[in-house]
C-alpha cells in the first residue's frame, strides 16, 4: 500500500516544490522526513515552539498544521534563514552573547524574531514578547536569549530610523 497516496505544492524556502504526502500528515513531519531538520519536534501540541516556520511571512506552529492547509502557500523554515556556515546576524549574536546551550528552542526563535522583523518596524519590549511567546527554552532562563534579540532589533530599528529620516529630508 503507498504510504503516501496524494501530494502537496508549496513555495519552500522560495521553490516550488511538490511532495508526497499522506491525509492527516502534518507540515512539521513532512518537512523533517524531507531532510529539513533545522524545525525541531518538541511538544507536537503548539505550546513550545520549537517547529516554528513562517507561512505567508507569519509565525506558525508546523505541528499544527496539516500539508493539505499549505497547499499553494509560501512556507519558509531556519534553513532559508542561515546555516552553519552562513549564520544570520540574529544567529550570530545569539551565538556570540552565549544564548545557545543545548540550542533545540533556538530555530523556532530564530523564525518568530524573522516573522517580527519582517512585520514590524518598532521593537518596544511588549510586541518583542508578544512574537515570542510562544517559544520556550529549557535551557537558559531567556536573559540572554532577550539580550541578543533586544541588541539586533535595536541596531535594526535605528538604521530603519535613519533610511526613513533621509527618506523625509529629500
Ligand atoms: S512541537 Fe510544535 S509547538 Fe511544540
Ligand atoms: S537552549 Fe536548550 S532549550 Fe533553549
Amino acid at each position: 500500500m503507498n504510504q503516501y497516496p496524494m501530494t502537496v505544492s508549496f513555495t519552500l524556502n522560495g521553490e516550488k516544490r511538490t511532495f508526497a504526502t499522506a491525509p492527516g500528515e502534518n507540515l512539521l513531519d513532512l518537512l523533517r522526513r524531507s531532510g529539513l531538520r533545522g524545525t525541531k519536534f518538541g511538544c507536537g501540541q503548539g505550546t513550545c515552539g520549537a517547529c516554528t516556520v513562517l507561512l505567508d511571512g507569519r509565525a506558525v506552529n508546523a505541528c499544527l498544521l496539516f500539508v493539505g492547509q499549505v497547499e499553494g502557500r509560501e512556507v519558509c523554515t531556519i534553513e532559508s534563514v542561515g546555516s552553519f556556515d552562513k549564520s544570520s546576524e540574529i544567529q550570530q549574536e545569539l551565538i556570540d552573547g552565549s544564548a545557545v546551550q543545548c540550542g533545540y528552542c533556538i530555530p523556532g526563535i530564530v523564525m518568530s524574531a524573522t516573522a517580527l522583523m519582517k512585520a514590524e518596524t518598532k521593537y518596544d519590549d511588549e510586541i518583542v514578547r508578544e512574537y515570542m511567546d510562544g517559544n520556550i527554552c529549557r535551557c537558559t532562563g531567556y536573559e540572554k536569549i532577550w539580550g541578543a534579540l533586544r541588541r539586533v532589533l535595536d541596531r535594526r530599528e535605528a538604521s530603519l530610523a535613519k533610511v526613513e529620516g533621509s527618506g523625509s529630508k529629500s
